[in-house]
């Protein structure tokens, strides 16, 4: 029968016999699968691999903190951390539509992966986080998911010449998500919610913004504690905060203002192909509200996103 003890084992035996005394390579972006996966590999042959850790500075608030806490300080793993907030930034200064945005994201990070990975020497394989839902979508006649151009960071270059270690491939999210824990893995991140690869830059709608960020990243922040105090975070698929980049008329204190409002989006799913709006209970929905105004700065009004998918996508851009 099947036991997560004996995968690891059975698998940590075929990864150190496919290396070798060779060196891998494996690109982590914070999510669920890279993470597994690398650590995976790491019990499997230590100093052999080498992680490399393109932060673009879109990930939400104690993201990119996190990642290095696990991996660098905890794990004690080679770790390469490219920090390159400022120039995705550049690139993106000014950009709106949205798919030239998840263009440049997506290339940006291949070309800096890519110029990390040509630095070292004599590495002859990539680790992905390939699951076996992931196999069987690709096998089917490619993505399902046409509607926007989906780059999964992460998702690398073809002429890399690496030869591939997918240790995930047999697996479903969930055992996916046991098999992190067993690993040693902390909750919030084997509990992460679905995250795009753009990250905040397509939550803030138009063209990004240092100060922008700012507002979706201290939201989302507020929003993601109220959940999980609710107890609502293993329940709903996603949640997050969206600057829908209008401004509008508030009054606080004896003035008037004119600044943000922040959008709340939040859905249950099975997939992610169709959604429903969660129904977050009103107390919930008020405490966010209320802490959202108070404590970030220039936001004025809050909406909650009442649509399911379709008509609407679960993102807004
Ligand atoms: P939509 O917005 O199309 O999203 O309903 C469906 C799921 O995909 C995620 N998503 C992305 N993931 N790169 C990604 O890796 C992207 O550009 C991207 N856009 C949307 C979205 O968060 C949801 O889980």
């Amino acid at each position: 029968s099947w036991s997560m003890e004996h995968f690891i084992d059975e698998q940590v035996e075929k990864i150190r016999e496919t290396v070798g005394d060779q060196k891998v390579l494996c690109a982590l972006s914070g999510g669920v699968d890279s993470s597994v996966a690398a650590a995976l590999v790491h019990k499997a042959i230590g100093d052999q691999l080498t992680c490399i850790f393109v932060d673009h500075g879109l990930l939400r608030k104690g993201e990119a903190e996190g990642v290095v806490a696990t991996f660098k300080d905890h794990f004690h793993m080679n770790f390469i951390h490219v920090d390159a907030k400022k120039r995705f930034l550049d690139k993106l200064e000014g950009v709106s539509d949205p798919e030239r945005k998840r263009k440049i994201i997506g290339n940006e990070f291949i070309y800096l992966f890519q110029d990390e990975a040509n630095k070292l020497e004599d590495i002859s394989f990539l680790v992905q986080g390939t699951l076996y839902t992931d196999v069987v979508e690709s096998g089917a006649g490619g993505s399902s998911q046409n509607i926007k151009s989906h780059h999964n960071v992460g998702g690398l270059p073809e002429d890399m010449k690496f030869k591939l270690i997918e240790p995930l491939n047999t697996l479903f999210k969930d055992e996916v998500r046991k098999l992190g824990t067993e690993l040693g893995l902390a909750d919030d991140i084997v509990w992460r919610q679905p995250f795009p690869g753009p990250g905040l830059g397509i939550r803030v709608l138009g063209a990004i913004t240092e100060d922008k960020l700012a507002i979706v990243r201290e939201s989302d922040a507020i929003l993601r504690e109220e959940i999980k105090n609710a107890g609502l975070d293993r329940d709903i698929w996603q949640y997050f905060t969206v600057l829908p980049n209008i401004q509008s008329v508030g009054v606080m204190g004896d003035g008037r203002t004119y600044d943000h409002c922040i959008a709340i989006r939040a859905v249950t799913s099975i997939d992610g192909m169709t959604s429903d709006w969660a129904r977050i209970p009103w107390e919930v929905l008020e405490k966010i509200s209320t802490r959202i105004v108070n404590e970030v700065e220039h936001v004025n009004r809050i909406v909650y996103d009442v649509t399911s998918k379709p008509p609407a996508t679960i993102e807004w851009e």
